[in-house]
């Protein structure tokens, strides 16, 4: 059995694959990277009735992996790029040779996978740790359900400005919905909701515009998504309401915020 290690900024997690049909799965949050990894590894361990006698190899990957001085645990340890461990677990999780894979952690890379070779194109630092930290300073909360909670409710016609607010008629292919400014339009009654869909839509539009450039200079219609932020069903609406105007098709596969784990383990 391999293990792969993905020390991310925020969570740290663990993929155990044996074989094609079974891979086991932990996640823990982020401390310090030798903490979080040993920890994540023990719990998948006692979890799943494993002993060490069962690893044959540990890789890990993410930016806290340069922090694991030599072998985990007398265990021969490798270190994976992190940009070819998501492409090569979101190459597995999607199923498809030809991907762009946009991974949405903390900050939000974006990589072209065109059969065996993985191109990292470049990202954006728009990603989850936006939601956190405007949404620490704006709306004094730090959890993230609770985030989700109020986004949920919120109203964007009190915080965007769309091109119904400046313009007659449709504007090219942008129709009278469609967002001119983020928090543009903020208004001063706008509430703690508002301003949550409000950070919530400015970061999944960033990332999806961002993305579907990149895709479209690759002649590619299919973004994986992947990372903690794929799993998140109000920047999986927001996405797909990208993906109608620009013709695009975000897909968003199950274990997704393993990927980065699962490729690294495959590596
Ligand atoms: N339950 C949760 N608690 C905290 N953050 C969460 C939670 N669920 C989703 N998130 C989001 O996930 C983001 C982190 O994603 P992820 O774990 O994929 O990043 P990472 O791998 O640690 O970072 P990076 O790859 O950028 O180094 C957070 O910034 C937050 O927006
Ligand atoms: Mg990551």
């Amino acid at each position: 059995m391999v293990i792969g290690i993905d020390i991310g900024s925020t969570t740290t997690k663990v993929a155990a694959v044996n074989t094609e049909k079974d891979i086991i799965k932990v996640k823990t949050r982020a401390v310090d990277p030798i903490t979080s990894a040993t920890g994540a590894f023990g719990k998948l361990l006692v979890e799943n009735h494993l002993s060490l006698g069962n690893i044959e190899r540990i890789n890990i990957t993410g930016v806290g992996a340069a922090k694991i001085p030599g072998d985990l645990f007398g265990i021969r340890t490798n270190r994976i790029d992190e940009m070819t461990a998501i492409g090569t677990g979101g190459k597995h999780l999607a199923k498809k040779d030809r991907i762009i894979i946009a991974n949405i952690g903390t900050g939000t890379a974006i990589l072209e996978v065109n059969n065996g070779k993985i191109t990292h194109l470049g990202g954006t630092g728009v990603g989850g740790g936006t939601i956190i930290g405007l949404a620490h300073e704006m709306l004094s909360l730090s959890d993230y359900d609770t985030i989700m909670c109020y986004a949920a409710k919120g109203d964007l016609k009190n915080i965007d400005l769309h091109i119904g607010d400046i313009a007659e008629s449709n504007i090219g292919f942008l129709n009278r919905e469609y967002t001119a400014s983020n928090f543009g339009k903020i208004v001063e009654t706008a509430s703690k909701e508002d301003l949550a869909a409000g950070i919530l839509n400015l970061t999944y539009q960033v990332i999806g515009m961002v993305s579907v450039f990149a895709a479209k200079s690759k002649n590619n219609d299919t973004i994986v998504v992947t990372g903690n932020g794929s799993k998140n069903p109000i920047g999986q609406r927001i996405l797909n309401s990208i993906s109608k105007m620009y013709q695009i098709h975000y897909e968003f596969p199950a274990d997704a915020e393993y990927a980065t784990a699962i490729g690294a383990a495959k590596s």
